[in-house]
């Protein structure tokens, strides 16, 4: 039995609808085919099942090849489309084959006409195998951004956690002393809303919106980084210095976003630092920008450890339960409001991460007003 083959024939006349079933048939295929030569019965066909190619006539009374061709195109099909025509000069086959047709052949040449079916076949195979692996690629690729972005999530969700933990430790040792239970009950509150704003943001990732910007006092971002860190800071005996011009202008920003900028780069320095350290973060506003400058005299990295600080899941900290998605944050972050991030960094001396922003439009911040 033959190999077999849907052909939806285009063509106005049956005798020659006939002839190309009848060279397909010598050629080996047992063809199940169907003709129309109407826009509306071939879309109807072209809806109705599957077919292995389109062999279409050029020139019909009430249809012509190229409407036939556009059809299947609309369509989204990958269907072979041969074009068989009575007479068709160099200029109009030149044209079809423009228009996206496979082939042109002629009516009283047929005898090419398998060998360019088979070729089609074949070649709409190795697409359709083109387009798996490709599918399948970008599913694999999804799954790994998820990955990496759910891995963010938790990221981002740990530091204020592991401050609420702390905090609440501190608060079963202070023995009821309602000042100082206040205090913490607000530094609680505090954290859980950040997790809160982080939560949103990332909501709002998923339904695809772009975070939203506004200008925003930088000043006020870092104190609220600093203060957020401040614990952690001093569990390990580091102090954090926090200098800040006067007339420090607004950045265009989403606060959330930067502050957890800022939070990642004060955790880095403070874990890089040893006890009795400081660590200096340190404003200053430029001729069209801000520059934050986040320095510690800590451990420092090498040069291979510096070349790859930004990679998302480098970390030598793993034992401690670093992730090594902070500074890749960082870094996406900043680039996505415009800005720029450096490292300087020798081993044992210490690091200076360097944060540029560009000022917010609405300069509403040049002076207290
Ligand atoms: N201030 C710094 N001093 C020395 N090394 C640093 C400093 N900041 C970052 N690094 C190095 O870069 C690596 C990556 O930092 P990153 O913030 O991306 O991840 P991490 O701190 O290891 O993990 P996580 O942020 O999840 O706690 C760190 O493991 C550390 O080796
Ligand atoms: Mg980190």
């Amino acid at each position: 039995m033959g190999r077999s083959l849907g052909v939806l024939v285009v063509e106005d006349s049956e005798d020659d609808a006939l002839l190309v079933l009848r060279e397909l048939q010598r050629g080996g295929y047992k063809v199940d085919s169907e003709r129309v030569d109407t826009a509306a019965a071939m879309q109807a066909a072209l809806a109705r099942r599957r077919w292995d190619i389109v062999i279409a006539d050029y020139a019909m009374p009430t249809f012509s090849g190229l409407a036939a061709l556009q059809i299947v195109k609309d369509s989204g099909l990958d269907l072979p489309f041969l074009i068989v025509s009575g007479a068709i000069g160099e200029d109009t086959a030149v044209e079809a084959m423009r228009s996206g047709a496979h082939d042109y052949l002629m009516k009283g040449r047929l005898a090419r006409l398998v060998p360019a079916v088979e070729r089609e076949l074949r070649e709409a195979q190795v697409r359709r195998e083109r387009k798996q692996a490709e599918e399948s690629l970008r599913h694999a690729e999804r799954l790994a951004a998820l990955g990496t972005f759910a891995a963010g999530i938790a990221h981002e969700i740990n530091n204020p956690l592991a401050a609420i933990q702390m905090t609440a430790r501190h608060g079963l040792k202070v023995n009821g002393n309602p000042q100082e239970v206040e205090t913490i009950l607000r530094e609680i509150v505090e954290d859980t809303e950040r997790c809160g704003r982080i939560v949103a943001s990332v909501l709002q990732f998923a339904r695809k919106q772009p975070s939203t910007k506004a200008p925003v006092p930088l000043a006020e971002v870092l104190q609220a980084a600093c203060a957020r860190t401040q614990t952690y800071a001093r569990e390990g005996q580091v102090r954090v210095e926090l200098h800040v011009p006067d007339l420090l202008p607004t950045v265009e920003a989403n606060a959330t976003e930067l502050e957890q900028v800022f939070i990642n780069l004060i955790t880095n320095a403070v874990q890089a630092s040893r006890a009795g350290q400081t660590v200096v973060v340190r404003a200053e506003r430029l001729a069209d920008r801000v520059r934050v400058r986040v320095e510690d005299h800590g451990q420092g990295m090498s040069a291979e450890m510096r070349a790859h600080a930004l990679d998302p899941f480098f970390t030598t900290r793993a034992s401690e339960g670093g992730t090594g998605l902070g500074l890749s944050m960082v870094h996406g972050i900043v680039t996505g409001h415009g800005g720029k991030i450096d490292i300087e960094s020798q081993l044992d001396r210490g690091t200076t991460v360097t944060v540029e922003l560009p000022y917010s439009e609405a300069r509403n911040q040049r002076g207290p007003s």
